[in-house]
This record gives structure tokens, sequence and C-alpha cells, in this order.
């Protein structure tokens, strides 16, 4: 390679490309250990610990923006040539790390890739994970929801997706009943939405059974799994699309701070004709509909 290339972009694409392997090598490494091992340890390696002053924990960057070296270095970082974050708002190093661990923790015993991104709140969250489905509002347009669930969830939906948008949220009261959901679906639903256990009334659902017929009207299963947190059920590996978490429960240690997450198997099942959404939800909401609203999560 010569000087003038390695001092060029083509050098910023070289190192991302490497920086990305070893981070691939690294987390396929940390897919096969145990569940705790990776609650405690995530992606950080005993490698970067060495270059952050041997620190045993994944550093904490409170920086608003990323220093970049040179005008070839932003010009990688800005067309996505090379790993980058930018700004806070966009991604922050510290982010990445927790949404791979809960990446891998959402994904412990499901035979696929899986994809994470962290906001600003719970609510954020299923905001973020809902709305990309209800582009382009066509009359009729509908999704069927989980009566039972959070009443913020409820207000959201009710008030801001119905009443201003008129978008038909189609309730169902008991979430067990299959039938109820099969007989609410029709050629304008976008998605199937259930929380389990439910906030407060601990409900549950039959989870293969709905995805699978979630599956069959080629639309995703969202599942809001706060209270359960991972380590006591992590829905893809019984067919769900997408999962939500408020960090702001259990799963955060209980009232330590206001977060939320999104993990998602890669290639969703959705009619939507949009390849980058399916092929990777969470990395298209970071990219796009994230950065434009910006709602992601920054300490
Ligand atoms: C099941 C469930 N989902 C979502 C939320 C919303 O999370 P946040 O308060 O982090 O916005 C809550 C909050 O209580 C919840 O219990």
């Amino acid at each position: 390679m010569s000087q003038q290339v390695k001092t060029g972009m083509q050098h910023y694409v070289e190192i991302g490309r490497q920086k990305q392997q070893a981070e691939q090598q690294y987390r396929e490494k940390m897919r096969k250990k145990r569940f705790d091992t990776i609650a405690a340890h995530g992606i950080y390696s005993l490698e970067e610990s060495s270059s952050n002053y041997g620190s045993t924990m994944e550093p904490l960057v409170i920086s608003p923006a990323q220093h970049f070296e040179n005008s070839d270095h932003l010009e990688a970082a800005l067309s996505y040539a090379t790993p980058a974050w930018g700004y806070t708002r966009i991604h922050n190093p510290s982010l990445h790390y927790l949404e791979e661990t809960l990446s891998l923790l959402e994904g412990y015993g499901y035979h696929g890739e899986t994809n994470a991104t962290v906001t600003s709140s719970g609510m954020s969250a299923i905001f973020m994970a809902t709305q990309p489905f209800l582009e382009n509002p066509v009359p009729g347009v509908n999704f069927i929801a989980d009566a039972k669930c959070y009443g913020g969830t409820f207000m959201l939906f009710n008030e801001r997706y119905h009443k201003e948008r008129n978008i038909d949220v189609r309730w169902i009261e008991d979430s067990s009943d299959l039938s109820h959901w099969e007989r609410s679906i029709d050629e304008h639903t976008r998605f199937l939405y259930v929380e389990m256990p439910s906030n407060p009334s601990l409900t549950v659902v039959d989870l293969e059974g709905l995805s699978a017929l979630a599956h069959h009207h080629n639309l995703p299963l969202i599942v809001d799994a706060t209270i359960a947190t991972p380590a006591l059920m992590r829905p893809l590996r019984h067919g769900a699309d997408i999962v939500i978490h408020s960090l702001s429960k259990a799963i955060g240690g209980s009232g330590s701070a206001i977060a939320g997450a999104i993990i998602a198997k890669n290639n969703i099942t959705t009619k939507l004709d949009n390849e980058d959404l399916k092929a990777n939800f969470t990395g298209y909401l970071k990219l796009w509909p994230m950065r434009d609203h910006g709602p992601h999560y920054h300490r």
C-alpha cells in the first residue's frame, strides 16, 4: 500500500475492517460462554482492558463527539466505510458494549444472529420498534396489541397512534386466546404486539403459537419482555422477531437509571418492502430513523 493511500481514506477503511473482524471473532467466542459469563463481561476483552489502564470494566465514554484524525478519517466515517460513532446522539462506544451484551443475552439459546440498540427509555424503545411499521398508513392500517400492557404503552398506542394518527389498534383482552388474535388480522395489519409477563397482571401467552400465527401472515411478533429479563425468558428462541426491554426495571438494577433496549433477530418477518430493515432491524434504526429522531440512549 503506497504512503499516499495509507494516509488516505483507505487506511481508515482497513483499520475498521480489522477492528470489526477482531470484534466478530470475540463475539463468536463469547457466544459459546454460559449466560452469567456473558452478563458479567459482554464483549469487553482482556486485550481491550490492557489498552484501558487494565480496567476490568469497559470505560464509560461521556464525550458528546468523536475526534477524527483528518478529513479522510471523517469521510470514511460519514460514508459508513469504517466503524465510527461520531456523535453521541447517534452512537457511542459505551452504548456499543451495552448493546452487544444485550444482543448476546437475548440471543442465548437462539441459533441465529441478533442485533440490538439501546434507547433513552423503555417507552422510546416501544416507539422506535413500532413506528417504522406504521409508515405509509393506507386506509385501514392496523396493528394488534395485548390489552394487558403497561399503561404507558396503552397511552402511546391509544392516544398517539389511534387518536392522533387514526391508526386502528385492535386490542386483545385475553392474550392467551390465539383465535382472537387470528380473527383480528387482515391485509392491512402491520405487526402483533404482546407483553409477557404483562405489567401488572403477569399474564402469559403461547409465544410459539403466536409467532407461528404472525409468520403465517407475514407479520413480525414484537414482545415486551421487561418483567422477565433475558435471565428468565428469551422470546427470540420461541419465534418472536423483536424484543423490547425497559432497562429501568430489574435488568438495570431496578431504579438506577432510565433506559430501554430493542433486540431483534437478523432477517425479521414483515410485509414491508425494506431490505435493510428486515436484515438488521436495529442497525437500520440507528443509521436512519434514530439518527433523525434522536431517542438513542446517552449518559
Ligand atoms: C413492561 C414495561 N414496559 C415498558 C415500560 C416503560 O419503560 P420506561 O419507564 O423505561 O420508559 C415499563 C415501565 O414501567 C414497563 O413496566
